[in-house]
């Protein structure tokens, strides 16, 4: 399985601390079924980690993982916040793309006029970019006008769930407002977002998910869709 969202490298972010949390993070994301993740660091002003030095990391952790035997592939990504300057950015080449394919995750800011949003995704879309929103359940602007995520979506954009969600750790709102997207058939991905102190929550969400929409959903949503995006093919859904 893949884990296309994952604070994996360590010392970049708000992620793995050092070493030892990269680490105990591979053995947890191996215990869930994970052998492929994208390590997407934040990137939004606090953050600042360019695409080499998370290139730079993941070569390091993969020596980390095969001294100690962990069979587990790491891909460079980022989590790059939407700001005035991110679709400038991209067309410079100056951001890090999600697993080396023609597709950025994108984290929306809380607050943010529906047509600037809209233009951007147009923007990305006719550059053949593949633009991932993280967590739409978590972002206020969405959860306050619901039909923004069909507006973004018709303009190109794929959402991608956080696991965790559907457990209630980031709250009741979340989960049901994640629950609605599921069954609005709004949603392509499942990963994990894992950060210390969170859990993977991979197969715990499949179940949910299988509950709320059937196996062939939950089987999109967590295998076929992200290998397909690494891919570079079509997603599927089930309508
Ligand atoms: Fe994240």
């Amino acid at each position: 399985m893949v884990d296309l969202h994952c604070h994996i490298l360590p010392g970049l972010d708000d992620g793995a601390a050092d070493d030892a949390g990269t680490l105990k993070m591979a053995e947890e994301l191996l215990a869930e079924g994970v052998d492929t993740v994208v390590a997407t660091p934040h990137v939004n002003g606090v953050y600042t980690c360019d695409a080499a030095t998370i290139q730079g990391k993941v070569g390091h952790c993969q020596e980390l993982f095969a001294d100690h035997g962990l069979p587990l592939r790491l891909l460079p990504g980022g989590e790059i916040a939407m700001n005035g300057d991110t679709l400038a950015l991209w067309r410079r080449g100056a951001l890090p793309s999600l697993g080396g394919v023609q597709a950025l995750l994108l984290e929306l800011p809380p607050h943010f006029p529906a047509e600037r949003g809209r233009r951007l995704l147009e923007e990305w879309s006719a550059m053949g970019t593949v633009v991932v929103i993280a967590h739409p359940e978590r972002n206020p602007a969405l959860m306050r006008d619901p039909k923004l995520v069909e507006t973004l979506r018709y303009a190109g954009a794929r959402f991608q769930l956080t696991a965790s969600s559907l457990d209630g750790q980031f709250g009741l709102a979340v989960r049901d407002f994640a629950e609605s997207l599921l069954r609005r058939r709004m949603v392509e991905y499942v990963a994990s977002d894992l950060h210390p102190g969170r859990s993977v929550s991979l197969k715990k969400a499949s179940k949910r998910i299988k509950k709320l929409c059937g196996q062939e959903m939950a089987d999109n949503l967590l295998q076929h869709n992200p290998n397909a995006l690494l891919a570079g093919e079509t997603c599927r859904l089930v309508c």
